[in-house]
């Protein structure tokens, strides 16, 4: 006999699995339509497993998809409740020219998300990469503190109290420079503003935005190893110096491009960030998770999919495992669109082949990813 509560629970799930449209059907549903387990949109889907332990959960949205594709702004709307554009608030993308902005491509994904009750990632105000060609013949140590304050103002400010939380500096900790405190000395922000530029851009944005969470965005710091410690060692030495000086910051981004085969394992890495970020009073996100699948060596793709689905289980049980992470965000949505399989450049042990590393596979099915990341949310502690 089902008490009430369940019979709610189980006809809620029902109604969803009907309403579910095809392309959203996985391969195993298919074949059991009714299977209340496995409907993923209502209340089978990420947002609502997510909302239910108090997260966030998202991904990175490409325009061209966005502008082109109705079943990828649907999966949006169905599956997340925060957004964050790939790339079209970036410079190269948002300055075509010295003195005009471009916002297009930002401002329909921001009105997207306004019109479904979605939060807003704001990735990046400052990043030595993603600048426009113009950057470099124009912009001097004369003129650089003007255009990075002007950046921020006109930015920030057109989407004041609409954005969850900008990327105020991204990346700039690159420990082969070889300073002592790991800072990215070839970064042309530093080159022409010294180590300042960081407190700066976020002195500014919290100005420009007050009620958007400053974030300090990286990558390459989640692992056990000697590389990445030295690394994660040096961003959380940046972000105690700029609480001590009373920097406004709020949160640590750990971006957490990870990879399904890895000598390393990232349990205590990513706990030293927790404790760091805890210690330090901030919130953390991930930002931009993906599993990078080309050293999988098995070509059986289902295979494939449970190794890459195992990572996502294990990355997601240990970075919930305290209460810091309040958004989990991965880097794109469907396997139709991710940077791993931009050319060539992360496919060297398997060029032919094209990479997994989201939760939806190429036709927007999905893969047992999805399932690790809803069942790793119901596993979290509520926070
Ligand atoms: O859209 C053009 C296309 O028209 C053109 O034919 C093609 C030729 O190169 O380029 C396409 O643009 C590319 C764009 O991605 C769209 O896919 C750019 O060349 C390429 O540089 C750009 O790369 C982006 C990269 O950041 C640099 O901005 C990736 O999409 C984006 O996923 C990646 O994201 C970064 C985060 O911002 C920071 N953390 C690491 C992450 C992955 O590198």
């Amino acid at each position: 006999m089902l008490t009430r509560r369940e019979w709610i629970r189980q006809a809620a799930s029902v109604t969803a699995a009907v309403a579910m449209p095809e392309f959203l059907i996985g391969r195993g549903l298919a074949r059991t339509p009714a299977n209340n387990a496995q409907a993923i949109t209502g209340a089978g889907s990420l947002k609502t497993h997510a909302a239910a332990r108090g997260l966030l959960t998202g991904c990175a949205v490409n325009a061209a998809l966005f502008r082109d594709d109705e079943r990828f702004r649907q999966l949006l709307a169905e599956q997340y409740n925060i957004v964050v554009p790939e790339n079209c608030l970036k410079w190269n993308i948002l300055r075509p020219t010295v003195d005009t902005y471009d916002f297009a491509d930002a401002d329909s994904v921001v009105e997207f998300a306004e019109a479904h009750g979605m939060k807003v990632r704001g990735h990046n105000f400052v990043w030595h990469e993603a600048l426009p060609s113009w950057f470099a013949a124009t912009i001097n140590k004369d003129n650089a503190e003007k255009f990075l304050v002007d950046h921020i103002h006109t930015v920030g400010g057109r989407y004041k109290g609409k954005i969850h939380s900008w990327d105020v500096v991204n990346e700039a900790i690159w420990i082969p420079d070889g300073r002592t405190d790991g800072l990215r000395s070839s970064s042309p922000w530093f080159q022409f503003l010294g180590p300042g530029y960081i407190d700066l851009a976020f002195r500014t944005a919290r100005g420009a935005d007050p009620s958007a969470l400053l974030t300090y965005n990286d990558y390459g710091i989640e692992y056990d190893n000697d590389e990445e410690g030295k690394k994660r060692t040096a961003v959380l030495a940046l972000l105690r110096r700029m609480k001590a000086d009373k920097v406004p910051l709020d949160a640590l981004g750990i971006q957490s491009h990870i990879r399904a085969v890895s000598k390393d394992g990232f349990n205590r890495g990513v706990q030293e960030l927790l404790d760091g970020a805890k210690a330090l009073g901030l919130q953390v996100f991930v930002t931009e998770l993906d599993v990078n699948d080309d050293a999988v060596a098995t070509e059986d793709m289902s295979e494939r999919d449970t190794i890459v689905a195992e990572v996502y289980r294990s990355y997601l049980t240990a970075a919930l495992a305290g209460p810091e992470v309040k958004a989990v965000l991965t880097w794109g949505t469907s396997d139709k669109n991710t940077w791993l399989n931009n050319g060539t450049k992360f496919r060297k042990q398997h060029p032919d082949r094209l990479q997994r590393p989201l939760p939806f596979d190429p036709d927007y099915a999905p893969p047992p990813a999805f399932f690790a990341m809803r069942e790793s949310f119901d596993q979290a502690k509520k926070r």
